[in-house]
């Protein structure tokens, strides 16, 4: 039986671009996805599909049962979306934007107060609360956005990007929300550029670039793939890079990665406790100082670099002006 969110199949193209080249997914009920790809690699296109938001150019795709394509607006009555640009009206206050949520989904006045006031509380803004949101500071917005997604609880959730630009305690209030979600049995599909965050929250993970799937497994499958431990080191003065490569270059299976102005050494190694002592010794005799020394499993940003080619928060640092995928979207806008 297909799963509470179902794809197969979809392309969806922009004159040349291929945002969606074929994509399958399948995400049983009551767990989430994580939807994980560098800029422009196809997610928002994946989330804007199948929220009814953006008929693909074929494929079929069924959310909470429902056939997207044929019945979209039953669909949007079983769904919640928080979209990666947020969605509240800037002259409306925090309060009044939840409660007009409310009372768009047929709920009592009287529920839509009291929903709104709880999620006011939870997220964090019932200091705001009667300030029009035009007020608020970007972190504000994104969680009125998120609260607005959460006036219903519906079976069926799709967060685009959901924590960026939230400071480290709201990511993690959010992350306790999305798990007590979870927990009620809803179904949700999330894209993130926080690795950490699809470790933490999400049951599988699915890796898309180029609008086509290039991996798809549990965090720990990932990993798994993308090969054993590795010595990081951290010496303390740049004119130390070079010789602590040399060092490492002796006892390492692949490539050393380099990050110079962090002053790391990463490199792939098998041998565990003993080998590290080993490396340890002989930076001390080539008199490399060292700030920071260990062994570590890849992380899901070691599997996203080897996957993709580069690191999801070099594609973070890239957006200091428009993606491109906002640069597509806009062109073709006007
Ligand atoms: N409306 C549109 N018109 C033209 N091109 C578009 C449109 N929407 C998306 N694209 C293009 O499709 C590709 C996928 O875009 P999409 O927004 O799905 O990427 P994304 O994975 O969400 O990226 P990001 O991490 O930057 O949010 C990009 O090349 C983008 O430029
Ligand atoms: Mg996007």
């Amino acid at each position: 039986m297909p799963g509470a969110i179902y794809a197969e199949g979809l392309v969806k193209t922009f004159g040349d671009v291929r945002a969606l080249d074929g994509v399958d997914l399948d995400v049983p009920e009551g767990t989430v996805l994580g939807l994980l790809g560098p800029n422009g690699a196809g997610k928002t296109t994946a989330v804007r599909v199948l929220t009814t938001l953006l008929r693909p150019d074929s494929g079929q795709a069924v959310v909470a049962g429902i056939d997207v394509l044929k019945y979209p607006d039953e669909v949007r009555r079983s769904i919640g979306l928080s979209g990666q640009f947020a969605a509240v009206d800037e002259y409306l206050t925090g309060r009044e934007n939840l409660r007009m949520v409310g009372q768009l989904y047929q709920m009592s006045g009287r529920d839509a107060k009291k929903r709104a006031d709880q999620l006011l509380e939870r997220f964090n803004l019932a200091d705001a609360a009667d300030r029009t949101a035009k007020t608020y500071s970007g972190g504000m917005r994104r969680r009125l956005d998120l609260a607005a997604a959460l006036v219903v609880s519906p079976p069926v959730m799709f967060m685009d990007e959901p924590t960026t630009g939230l400071d480290p305690r709201n990511r993690q209030q959010l992350w306790e929300v999305i798990q007590d979600l979870v927990a009620g049995g809803t179904t949700l599909l999330l894209t993130t550029q926080y690795l950490e965050e699809a470790d933490h929250l999400a049951h599988d993970i699915c890796v898309i670039d180029h609008g086509k799937v290039i991996a798809r497994g549990t965090s720990d499958q990932l990993k798994a793939r993308t090969g054993g431990e590795r010595v990081e080191v951290v010496v303390h003065r740049s004119d130390q890079i070079e010789p602590a490569r040399s060092v490492l270059a002796g006892y390492g299976k692949g490539e050393i990665a380099v990050s110079p102005h962090t002053r790391k050494l990463t490199v792939p190694v098998t041998g565990g406790a003993k080998l590290l002592a080993e490396v340890i010794r002989d930076l001390d005799t080539r008199g490399v100082e060292i700030d920071d020394i260990g062994l570590r499993r890849p992380t899901l940003d070691d599997v996203f670099i080897s996957l993709t080619g580069h690191a999801a928060e070099q594609a973070k640092a890239d957006e200091a002006g428009p993606t491109e995928a906002d640069r597509g979207r806009k062109e073709s806008e006007r």
